[in-house]
C-alpha cells in the first residue's frame, strides 16, 4: 500500500468523522431536546423499594370522609328526608318513646347510650364519651365498625352530605343545640394538620438520610482501617 492510498483513508476517516459531528451539531440545532422536569414513569425511591420488599400490608380502609365544614350548610329538609331511614327504629321528639332503637330527642352533645330506660349492647354501654358531631359522624357512616357487637341493624349512610344532613337536622331537635363549626375554623384546623403532616414527613425524611450517611461513614471507616 502506498503512501498516496493510506493518506485517501485516513482522509476519509476523517471526513466520516467530521460528517457525524456536522450532523449532530444540526440536528441538535433543529430538535431542541428539553429535559423532563419529572421522569415518564414517576418510580420514586419508596416504589423501587417497594420492588423489592415483600408486599406491604394493604393500606387502611378509608374512614368516612370529614362532615365538620359540611355542617353549618346542611339543607335542613334532606336531614329530614334522610331521617325517614331511621323512623322505623327511633322516635326524635321531646319525650317519646323508644322504639326498636333508643328515643334520639337531644342526642347531639348527649352522652353515649342516653337513656336510662334502654338496654343498649354491651359495647355502646360501655362507651363512654359523648356524642359530638365526629362520633356521630364515624358511627353513621358504618354503625358495626364503631361499636362493636350493636344492636342497631343498619348498614349505615355511605354518603357525607347524608349524614351532614341527618347529623345537623338532629342537632336542632333539642333544648340546646350545639354550636355548629365555623367552615373557615374547620378549613383553617385542616390546613394546621396537613401543615403537621408535611413536617413531619420532611423531619423523618432527613432523619433517614442522616441514618445513611452515618451507615456509610461508618463502612468507609471499617474499610479504612481493615486495610
Ligand atoms: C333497625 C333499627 C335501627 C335503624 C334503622 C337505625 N337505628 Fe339507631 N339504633 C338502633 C338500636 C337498636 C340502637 C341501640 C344500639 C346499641 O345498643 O348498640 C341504636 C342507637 C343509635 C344511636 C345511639 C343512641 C344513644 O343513646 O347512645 C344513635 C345516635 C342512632 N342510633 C342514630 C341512628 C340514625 C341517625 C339512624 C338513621 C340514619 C339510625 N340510628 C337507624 C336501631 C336502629
Amino acid at each position: 500500500m502506498n503512501t498516496m492510498e493510506i493518506n485517501k483513508i485516513v482522509a476519509g476517516v476523517i471526513c466520516a468523522v467530521l460528517l457525524v459531528v456536522v450532523v449532530g451539531k444540526v440536528g441538535s440545532a433543529l430538535v431542541h431536546p428539553e429535559e423532563l422536569e419529572a421522569p415518564v414513569y414517576p418510580f420514586s425511591e419508596d416504589v423501587m423499594a417497594g420492588a423489592n420488599a415483600p408486599a406491604a400490608a394493604p393500606a387502611e380502609p378509608a374512614g368516612p370522609e370529614p362532615i365538620l365544614a359540611m355542617l353549618a350548610s346542611a339543607d335542613m329538609g334532606e336531614g329530614e328526608k334522610v331521617f325517614k331511614k331511621c323512623a322505623s327504629c327511633h322516635d326524635v321528639e321531646k319525650g317519646g318513646p323508644n322504639k326498636t332503637g333508643p328515643n334520639l330527642y337531644g342526642i347531639v352533645g348527649a352522652a353515649f347510650a342516653h337513656k336510662d330506660d334502654f338496654s343498649y349492647s354491651d359495647g355502646m354501654a360501655n362507651h363512654g364519651g359523648t356524642w359530638g358531631f365526629e362520633e356521630l359522624n364515624e358511627f353513621l357512616y358504618k354503625p358495626r365498625d364503631y361499636i362493636d357487637g350493636t344492636k342497631m341493624s343498619f348498614g349505615g349512610l355511605k354518603k357525607a352530605e347524608d349524614r351532614a344532613a341527618v347529623i345537623a337536622w338532629l342537632n336542632t331537635k333539642s333544648d340546646n343545640p350545639v354550636a355548629l363549626p365555623d367552615p373557615a375554623a374547620v378549613e383553617a384546623a385542616e390546613a394546621v394538620d396537613q401543615a403537621a403532616d408535611a413536617v413531619e414527613e420532611t423531619v423523618d425524611e432527613a432523619a433517614e438520610a442522616v441514618e445513611g450517611a452515618v451507615e456509610e461513614a461508618g463502612d468507609a471507616v471499617d474499610a479504612a482501617t481493615a486495610q
